[in-house]
């Protein structure tokens, strides 16, 4: 399948890229601001792109959400939003700085492409606003978040609670949406032993993804109660694999909005 994914790396994106690179068709990445602003976000994108060697474009998009105020995640994936591994100097500059844009014009260019997103939705949820034509161009929209519980507030999971409206605009568009949330991505854990797995891989990709994983257990345990999980929850690949690998996974149909106006439940996936 072809994808576009739409990021914000961080960690797990970081592995989305990986896998996203590694089994599907990569059409483009684009970035949002969402664990780290923008510029960081859109430089960890070019990191990742160097140590894939991919030829892949990158554009970066939008730098705030389109009404909350921007909040970031720096207390799960440091202040550069991939804290925790040495990581070397983008070689390749930018591709644009249009990122709505090159998902508009990919959609009509190519029919069938899926929309993943692993961020906050701000970039998706402009590009359908925009240019409505591309619901019937694309495959469809496999996105990481939400969930029946939250992780950023007790109900709100951290890509929808960061731009409610952005999501609310995604949740209600006429395609087809493949959701994976906090309730599938918390059975998806980087436990020592497959970080260990990832370092004892040759290469310089192997090492820096086994440091970025020491530190992103390293926050998440520190938030979640002793014994309470194995492992720090590797979200957003699921979004990749559940178009790549469909088999893995058990679906159930729900409609589902989000909250917006909830004085404890804003960015709650209802
Ligand atoms: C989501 O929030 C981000 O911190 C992660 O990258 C993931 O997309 C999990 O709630
Ligand atoms: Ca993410």
């Amino acid at each position: 399948p072809s994808i576009l994914l739409d990021c914000d790396p961080g960690h797990d994106d970081a592995i989305a890229i990986v896998t996203a690179a590694r089994c599907a068709e990569l059409v483009g990445i684009t970035t949002v601001a969402g664990n780290a602003p923008l510029a960081r976000t859109t430089y960890n994108a070019l990191v990742m792109r160097d140590l894939l060697g991919i030829d892949v474009a990158v554009h970066s998009g939008s730098e705030r959400p389109l009404v909350a105020e921007p909040k970031f995640a720096a207390f799960v994936h440091g202040e550069s939003g991939l804290d925790g591994a040495d990581l070397p100097a983008p070689t390749t500059p930018l591709d644009g700085t249009d990122a709505v844009r090159f998902i508009v014009d990919s959609c009509r260019r190519t029919e069938g492409i899926w929309l993943v997103p692993t961020g906050p939705l701000t970039n998706i949820a402009i590009a359908l606003r925009s240019a409505p034509d591309i619901v019937s161009r694309i495959a469809g929209i496999s996105l990481m978040g939400g969930g029946t519980f939250g992780n950023r507030s007790s109900m709100a999971e951290f890509n929808i609670w960061a731009d409610p409206e952005a999501a609310s605009i995604v949740f209600g568009a006429p395609t087809r949406i493949v959701m994976a949330g906090l309730d599938v991505t918390h059975q998806f854990q980087a436990t020592p032993e497959r970080i260990a797995r990832v370092r004892a891989l040759p290469g310089r990709l192997a090492e820096v993804l086994a440091d970025l994983f020491v530190f992103f257990a390293g926050t998440y345990l520190r938030r979640h109660d002793p014994g309470s999980i194995g492992g720090p929850a590797v979200h957003d690949p699921l979004a990749v694999l559940a178009v790549t690998h469909p088999h893995l996974f058990e679906r159930v149909a729900r409609h589902v909005v989000v909250e917006t106006a909830g004085e404890f439940t804003r960015g709650m996936t209802v």
